[in-house]
């Protein structure tokens, strides 16, 4: 037989675990020695009902719930991928930034697995998972320039190969899922807020209520939702009428997509300058991502400065595991692998040089936030 070519990589169908917020998330990805993914299967267990009477996610009910239906997730991804535990090759489970009652559950069911079938564990940070998301289903090559927008997180970040980010810009207060939330709370709208308030959104006049754009003048490329949050919160005080509503929910759907958009811009000139023109790549992806306002005016930025435009499928926008299992993949085609006491992080900056130098929160005891 001929030796293989430099390039190919050993064949990889890993279990991934998603356990990190409000979704219980289990997937079976291939990925082919010539660098083919397949998402073989995908279930996510959503805990929205659980949560949604307390208006947002409660630690120890998300904990719990976990907890209950794990096992159940695992064997019905597995199944629906035609796999048993012994046609795998390692297991991916998310080890942090997230809940950590919840992280657990999942970091501790994989080493159980790699444990008990003799399979590599890759203990996957959850951005590193949205950081990838958009190659389970389009033909994304590294490197490319990343937004990732979720509740937790809003960043932007030069994706150059597998595991290696470097942040070009960050908020420095809400994130932009966390806007989208809390606003959505004072418009009186379930959890989460996100989706509703696009719904509420739709045909309303965008243009109607002023709101601020927050760090027009800086020249980097972070981001605030402060301000925005604020003047929306005042603006929906007593505001009854239906049409009303609809306009400042529409207007805070689109301040929200314009500075994501702003800074995008200047991270892409950025961005292009360093690649000299060339490859020149813009992936969105998060929660966020899923609001069809916001991909729109991404794209057109996109298109505006040169650069193809990808947002994932939405069913991989938001929390799911195949993006883990990819993730996982990725490292242990690489060879790499994590021993079986990693730990489970609640705080895990992706580029943790830049989030240690430059930190856009105070460090926690636990260390930097993303
Ligand atoms: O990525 P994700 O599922 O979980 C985190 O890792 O945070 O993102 C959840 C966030 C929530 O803040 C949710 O409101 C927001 O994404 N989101 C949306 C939409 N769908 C989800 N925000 C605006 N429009 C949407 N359609
Ligand atoms: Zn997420």
């Amino acid at each position: 037989m001929s030796p293989a070519p430099a390039s190919q990589t050993p064949l990889q169908i890993v279990l991934g675990l998603e356990t990190s917020c409000d979704e219980t998330a289990a997937a079976v990805v291939r990925l082919g020695p010539n660098g083919a993914i397949e998402v073989l299967s995908s279930v996510v267990a959503s805990q929205i009902a659980a949560h949604a009477p307390y208006g947002g996610v409660v630690p120890e009910i998300a904990a719990r719930a976990h907890v209950e239906i794990i096992d159940q997730i695992a064997a019905a991804a597995l199944s629906q991928a035609g796999v048993g535990y012994d046609g795998l090759t390692g297991v991916a489970a998310t080890a942090g930034p997230g809940l950590v009652g919840g992280v657990m559950v999942g970091l501790s069911f994989g080493k159980a697995v790699a444990l008990a079938r003799d399979l590599p564990l890759i203990a996957v940070n959850h951005l590193e998972g949205h950081a990838v998301s958009a190659r389970l289903a389009a033909d994304v090559a590294y490197p490319f320039l990343l937004l990732l927008v979720s509740g937790g997180h809003c960043q932007l970040l030069s994706v150059e190969g597998v595991g290696a980010c470097r942040r070009l810009g960050s908020t420095i207060d809400d994130a932009a899922g966390e806007a989208f939330d809390k606003i959505a709370k004072t418009l009186g709208l379930p959890y989460p807020g996100g989706p509703a308030l696009e719904k509420l959104a739709q045909g309303g006049d965008a243009e109607r209520f002023a709101l601020p754009r927050m760090l027009l003048g800086r020249k980097d490329c972070d981001f605030s939702f402060s301000g925005l949050k604020t003047a929306a919160a005042r603006l929906a005080e007593g505001l009854t009428a239906a049409n009303d509503r609809r306009d400042l929910a529409a207007s805070v759907q689109a301040a929200i997509a314009r500075q994501l958009a702003e800074r995008s811009e200047r991270a892409m000139a950025a961005y292009a300058q360093a690649q000299d023109g060339r490859g020149l790549r813009f992936v969105v992806a998060g929660g966020v991502a899923a609001n069809k306002g916001v991909r729109a005016i991404l794209e057109a930025a996109a298109a505006r400065r040169g650069f193809s435009f990808t947002a994932p499928p939405l069913a991989y926008c938001t929390d799911n595991a195949a993006m883990i299992a990819l993730a996982g993949a990725e490292r242990l085609a690489l060879g790499q692998s994590h021993p079986l006491d990693a730990a489970a992080r609640p705080r895990w900056p992706l580029d943790e040089a830049a989030a240690l130098a430059h930190p856009t929160h105070q460090p926690g005891r636990k260390g930097a936030k993303a």
